[in-house]
């Protein structure tokens, strides 16, 4: 039986063709600046998104975690939505690596209004309180379900955050996603940004890698930041060469995974006990909620698991699903199916 694998679209497994390349890869030592392939990845991130500079990292969570530590001092405050990654999944990392503190705020399915952030500039000239310094927005937005920023959301919080003297960073982990369902450019996105991080081991399909782009001066920093953190890798032109070919070769097919999650949350949509939050699914990633009276995730997820499908338990009710490279479209009605008849199905009673 092969197994559907719908936990993550980091679950993906470099092609043939992207091994190949990482064989052929041009290498040299990277911490020296000497790694050819990292060279031409960085170029080509920055040119992409209208920055001066990139710099790459083994992960988004170090991607953020450096932006997070070259814009701000400790004792300093980000402000961010509730569920975003950075807040939620990176170990306390602001806390533990910057001294920064976060301070959420409950956007709508991770989506920030101008109008719930206006009011939280701390007063700076007041001994009492910690300093606000930054805004990170996360587009699209995992716990979100995957959900694109509007632009005009995005503009209108910059333009304020500049004004008053606020950074901006994006988490684009899956801004490639955003980039093919609305056709807006990587830079339009990006040009209201000090730094953006993107990823390469989501949805595009390498084994590993994020890059973090920005002013030159700025990256300058990072690049620092980045071997303190331990991130300073050597002949790694081997995953830069998966990177770029992943730029190359799987942008464009991100439409495909669009097109698979609409058949599963098509079904859920349809299964009595089973809701999908939020209720449109804007690109790759499914988060619904089960009903108790038709079980809980845990119990969903085993049965999906006994017909060969994984899926991600997120707590007692809510469920994600997530669609990406090695997931077809047969597949994907494969999972609809089977999604129908495990919950039509009585759980057992153990
Ligand atoms: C929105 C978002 N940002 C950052 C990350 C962190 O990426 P990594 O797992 O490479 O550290 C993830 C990982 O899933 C993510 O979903």
């Amino acid at each position: 039986m092969t197994t559907i694998d719908l936990r993550s679209d980091t679950v993906t497994r470099p092609t043939p063709a992207m091994r190949a390349v990482m064989n052929d890869a041009p290498v040299g030592d990277d911490v020296f600046g000497d790694d050819p392939t990292v060279n031409k990845l960085e170029e080509r991130v920055a040119h992409l998104l209208g920055k001066e500079a990139a710099l790459f990292v083994p992960s988004g969570t170090m991607s953020n975690q450096i932006a997070v530590n070259i814009h701000t001092h400790p004792g300093d405050e980000l402000l961010c939505d509730l569920n975003c990654h950075i807040y939620n999944y990176e170990a306390g990392g602001p806390a533990v690596l910057s001294g920064v503190t976060c301070r959420t705020l409950d956007g709508d399915h991770g989506i920030l209004d101008l109008s719930q952030l206006e009011d939280q500039i701390r007063n700076p000239d007041d001994p009492h309180l910690v300093k606000t310094r930054m805004v990170a927005l996360e587009n699209t937005h995992n716990r979100g379900g995957g959900r694109i920023y509007p632009i005009e959301k995005i503009e209108a919080i910059s333009r304020w955050a500049r004004k008053h003297g606020l950074i901006m960073h994006l988490d684009g982990a899956r801004l490639w996603n955003a980039i093919v369902a609305t056709g807006i450019a990587a830079r339009e996105w990006a040009k209201h940004f000090d730094t953006v991080s993107v990823c390469f081991s989501k949805g595009l399909g390498a084994p590993a890698g994020s890059a973090l782009a920005g002013p030159k001066a700025t990256i300058a920093k990072a690049r620092r930041v980045r071997k303190l953190f331990g991130g300073g890798m050597r002949q790694v032109g081997i995953l830069a060469a998966a990177c770029i070919y992943a730029m190359d070769h799987h942008v464009e097919r991100l439409a495909d995974d669009h097109r698979n999650a609409q058949i599963i949350a098509r079904a859920i949509a349809d299964i009595p006990g089973l809701h999908l939050e939020p209720p449109e699914v804007d690109t790759n990633l499914i988060w619904f909620r089960v009903d108790r009276e038709v079980g809980n995730a845990k119990d969903i997820t085993a049965r999906l698991k006994e017909a060969g499908i994984l899926v991600h338990a997120a707590g007692s009710q809510k469920m994600r699903a997530c669609t990406h490279l090695d997931v077809s479209k047969a597949q994907a009605e494969q999972t609809a199916e089977m999604l129908r008849k495990v919950v039509a199905t009585p759980a057992r009673v153990s």
